[in-house]
């Protein structure tokens, strides 16, 4: 579904340059869920980002279902991006103004689809994560564990085969954590989406099926 081949990461830092990796790969198959843990600085949030075509490749390449992207334009690996991929963050970043239910159309209703199909699915990606009761407040009427699960939910919407998750219950208390990390997990599985998700917690990466430490530009499979 998803292979990391062979990448190497440079940032220039003034006159130094950091090596973020050196030479990494992984593979990941469809409904396998990766935990990918390391210190703050580590490079996972930058690990992410080349994953999810957001940063452009330096060395080495992503395959997606079997299509390499280190060749493609912009507009491919954002189209690519639109239809494969789901994103969650540390912060919700949903929009203020809309709606829960709005906030997980949305992403449909820019993919192309018709605004009932894309409703239905919204309710029904809500419903799963308990949210029935909620479809119409604001994020900011909504608890921090709550805005997540919409987050998650948005993130679900167009069906993604990836889903990316940089530090997704971060930022949330341990109790609310574990409860929202478990039910991405459930969902992550039930669908057969491949992921990886970087977290801090380990008893929560021990959880999942696959826990990779990204360690001094190295993935180490524990
Ligand atoms: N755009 C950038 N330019 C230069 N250095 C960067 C840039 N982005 C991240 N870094 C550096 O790369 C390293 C890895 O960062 P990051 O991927 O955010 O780590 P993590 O998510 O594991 O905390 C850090 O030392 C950070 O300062
Ligand atoms: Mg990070």
């Amino acid at each position: 579904m998803l292979s990391i081949l062979n990448i190497s990461h440079l940032y220039k830092q003034g006159d130094n340059t950091l090596s973020i990796f050196n030479n990494c790969s992984l593979n990941i198959h469809a409904g396998q869920t990766v935990a990918l843990v390391g210190n703050s600085g580590a490079g996972k949030t930058t690990l992410l980002q080349l994953v999810g075509l957001l940063e452009k490749l330096q060395t080495g390449d992503i395959v997606v279902q079997g299509k390499s992207t280190k060749a493609m334009s912009d507009e491919e690996r954002t189209i690519l991006r639109r239809h494969t991929y789901g994103f969650v963050y540390q912060f919700h970043h949903l929009l203020p103004e809309f709606s829960a239910l709005e906030n997980v159309m949305l992403p449909q209703l820019i993919a192309g689809i018709d605004n009932k199909i894309a409703k239905n699915k919204a309710i029904e990606l809500l419903e799963t994560l308990g949210l029935s009761h909620r479809l119409e407040h604001r994020p900011k009427q909504l608890s921090g564990g709550e805005q997540q699960r919409v987050a998650i939910a948005r993130a679900l919407a167009n069906n993604p085969k990836i889903l990316l998750a940089d530090e997704p219950t971060g930022n949330l208390d341990p109790t609310t954590s574990s409860e929202v990390f478990q039910m991405l997990v459930k969902q992550v599985k039930s669908q057969g989406i491949a992921a990886i998700i970087a977290t801090h917690n380990h008893s929560l990466a021990n959880s999942m099926d696959r826990f990779v430490e990204l360690q001094n530009g190295t993935l180490i499979e524990k």
